[in-house]
């Protein structure tokens, strides 16, 4: 007997069969791991025909943690109640996924989140309260009283909606109302496949929003102790923890989810930010909230598990300070807006120049200058916040005395 050709066809045979399964191990898991019937017709179909076409969705799926407990592309995309169904090759899928698919497995998730200010709070500061329900406007009103039952914002008429839909509908989208009554869009920190922890761990996931001259909170952490730690350090922190397990092992430099939702050390972690946050420094004039015992002890037990109190206290005392001080100073120039409007020396909002010099003195240099003395960043309690901040005081007093001038009242 010739063994020879036996054994050629053999290791043929060999081959090809190791050829076949190096090609079939690279075929996207969710259309090879197919542990029941229900995974085989939802992410098998929707993969076959979506990874040829739109690879990059198919693979951020297989990437992230859905796709390894097998959450499949249905299960995500099945249409719930409120939502407009789409006969899709023998599916009846939903294009427009919202919270609402999501909230059929993160329940208490999405309740945090609507308490926030993410939700229709953030909405409402461009759009008003005209596109929610009786029952959202007063959900809402409770946690966050004014900030939903209010009028447009002035600035998105004058500006008119196409930079309206571009601009401040991107980042305030985040408490969009959808079709299905539910509010919010969870893809603006977790992106819509990759669902991960990780991504929204970064700083610049929230700095997609957070940045500018009027919240440069990405800016402010890149230049603080903790922003610079994070690069130098970033490889050696495990990001993608569990949320229920991290430790200061996993995150011992901490970003903005560490310090505004995380739950560090058996902290609870929260999809509302508003619960470790003591004043609302976004505004004109800062005030305590409601809660500012409380969150000032949540935040600062956030700190504890990294600092200790000296510290922690030193920061506080001197942010404190720095609050006051813009208070004071936003005050005495809106005491002067105040009696021109008084005299009828101004006209609409945002008409005359000096309108924006007093916009510009506490929406962008009062508020830069509060949030750097909180979040570390030195450069923007001065140049980007005090300094401008006295350049403006003096311009408004002396557009504040030609309008009188030409109006012919003495200044
Ligand atoms: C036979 C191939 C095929 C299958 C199976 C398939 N799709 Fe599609 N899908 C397409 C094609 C082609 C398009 C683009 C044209 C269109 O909109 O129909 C598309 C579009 C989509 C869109 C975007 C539609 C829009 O208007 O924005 C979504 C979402 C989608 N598919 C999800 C799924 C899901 C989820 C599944 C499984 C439940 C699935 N698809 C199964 C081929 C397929
Ligand atoms: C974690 C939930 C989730 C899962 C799982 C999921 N999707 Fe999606 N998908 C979304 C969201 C959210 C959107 C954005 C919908 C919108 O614009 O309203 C989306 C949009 C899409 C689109 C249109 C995207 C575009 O850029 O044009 C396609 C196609 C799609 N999904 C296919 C799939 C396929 C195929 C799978 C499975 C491999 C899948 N999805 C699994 C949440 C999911
Ligand atoms: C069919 C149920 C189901 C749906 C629908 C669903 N998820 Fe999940 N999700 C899960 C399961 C199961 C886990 C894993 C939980 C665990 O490991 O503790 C998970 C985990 C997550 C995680 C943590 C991932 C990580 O990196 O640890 C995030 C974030 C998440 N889901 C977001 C979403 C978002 C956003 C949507 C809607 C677009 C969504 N989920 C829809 C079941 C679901
Ligand atoms: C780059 C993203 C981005 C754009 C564009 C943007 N905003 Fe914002 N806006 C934010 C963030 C982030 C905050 C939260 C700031 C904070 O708390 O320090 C905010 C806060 C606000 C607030 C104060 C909070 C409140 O509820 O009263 C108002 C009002 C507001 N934005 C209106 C607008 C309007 C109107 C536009 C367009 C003319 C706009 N924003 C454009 C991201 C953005
Ligand atoms: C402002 C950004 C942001 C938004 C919006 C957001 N998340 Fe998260 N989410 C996070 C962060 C940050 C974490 C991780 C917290 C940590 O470090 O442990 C997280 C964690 C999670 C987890 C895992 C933690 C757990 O308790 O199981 C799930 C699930 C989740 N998010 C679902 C959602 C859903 C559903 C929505 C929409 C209702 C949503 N998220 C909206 C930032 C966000
Ligand atoms: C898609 C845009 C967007 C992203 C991404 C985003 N935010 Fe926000 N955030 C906003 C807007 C808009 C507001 C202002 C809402 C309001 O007060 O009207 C806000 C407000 C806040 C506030 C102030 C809440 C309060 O009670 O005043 C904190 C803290 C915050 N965000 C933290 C985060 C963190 C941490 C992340 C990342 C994990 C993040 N945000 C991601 C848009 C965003
Ligand atoms: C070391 C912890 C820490 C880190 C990291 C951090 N913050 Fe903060 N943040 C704070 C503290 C403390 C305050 C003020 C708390 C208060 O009002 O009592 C604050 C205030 C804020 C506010 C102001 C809300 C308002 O009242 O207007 C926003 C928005 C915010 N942070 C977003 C971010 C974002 C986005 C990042 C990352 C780029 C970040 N923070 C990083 C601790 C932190
Ligand atoms: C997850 C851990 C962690 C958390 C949470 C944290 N920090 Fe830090 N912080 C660090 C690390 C690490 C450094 C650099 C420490 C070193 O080199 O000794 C640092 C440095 C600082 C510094 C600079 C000290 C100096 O003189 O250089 C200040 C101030 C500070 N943190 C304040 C705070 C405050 C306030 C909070 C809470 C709102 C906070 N941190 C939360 C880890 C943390």
């Amino acid at each position: 007997m010739n063994f020879r050709p036996v054994f050629v066809a053999l290791t043929i045979a060999g081959a090809l069969i190791v050829a076949a399964f190096a090609v079939s191990s690279r075929r996207p898991a969710a259309v090879v791991d197919q542990p029941s019937a229900a995974l085989v017709r939802a992410s098998g179909k929707c993969a076959e025909c979506h990874s040829n076409q739109q690879f990059s969705i198919v693979h951020e799926y297989e990437l992230s943690v859905h796709a390894q407990r097998h959450v499949n592309c249905l299960d995500c995309h099945r249409v719930v109640q409120g939502q407009q169904g789409r006969s899709h090759h023998d599916f009846e899928i939903t294009t427009r996924v919202t919270a609402a698919n999501c909230r059929a497995c993160h329940e208490s998730v999405y309740q945090q989140f609507l308490r926030s200010r993410h939700a229709a709070p953030a909405w409402a500061a461009v759009a008003g309260d005209e596109p929610f329900s009786t029952e959202q406007v007063a959900f809402s009103e409770q946690f966050h009283p004014h900030s939903v039952k209010r009028p447009p914002h002035p600035l998105a008429k004058l500006e008119g909606k196409s930079a309206t839909q571009s601009g401040c509908v991107s980042c305030h989208s985040i408490g969009q109302p959808n079709v299905d009554g539910t509010i919010g869009s969870c893809s603006a920190c977790h992106s819509r496949h990759t669902a991960s922890v990780e991504l929204a761990r970064l700083p610049s996931t929230c700095g997609q929003c957070h940045m500018g001259p009027d919240h440069s909170q990405l800016e402010i952490y890149a230049e603080s102790k903790h922003g610079v730690m994070f690069s130098a350090q970033r490889r050696q922190l495990n990001l993608a923890a569990h949320p229920e397990k991290l430790t200061t092992r996993d995150m011992f430099v901490p970003t903005c989810a560490t310090c505004h939702m995380s739950g560090l050390n058996g902290l609870a972690v929260t999809h509302d930010p508003s619960e470790r946050l003591s004043y609302n420094l976004f505004a004109e004039v800062t005030e305590p909230r409601p809660n500012h015992a409380r969150a000032r002890a949540a935040m600062q037990e956030v700190c504890s598990n990294c600092h200790t109190q000296p510290l922690i206290d030193r920061v506080y005392a001197e942010a404190d300070a720095v609050v006051a001080s813009t208070n004071s100073k936003v005050v005495a120039a809106r005491s002067i807006m105040d009696e021109l409007r008084r005299d009828n020396l101004l006209g609409k909002p945002f008409e005359k120049p000096i309108d924006f010099e007093y916009f510009d003195l506490w929406h962008y240099y009062g508020r830069t200058a509060k949030h750097g003395a909180f979040m570390g960043g030195a450069d923007f309690v001065q140049w980007h916040g005090n300094y401008p901040i006295l350049k403006h005081a003096v311009e408004i007093k002396s557009l504040a005395e030609e309008l009188r001038r030409n109006h012919g009242k003495t200044p």
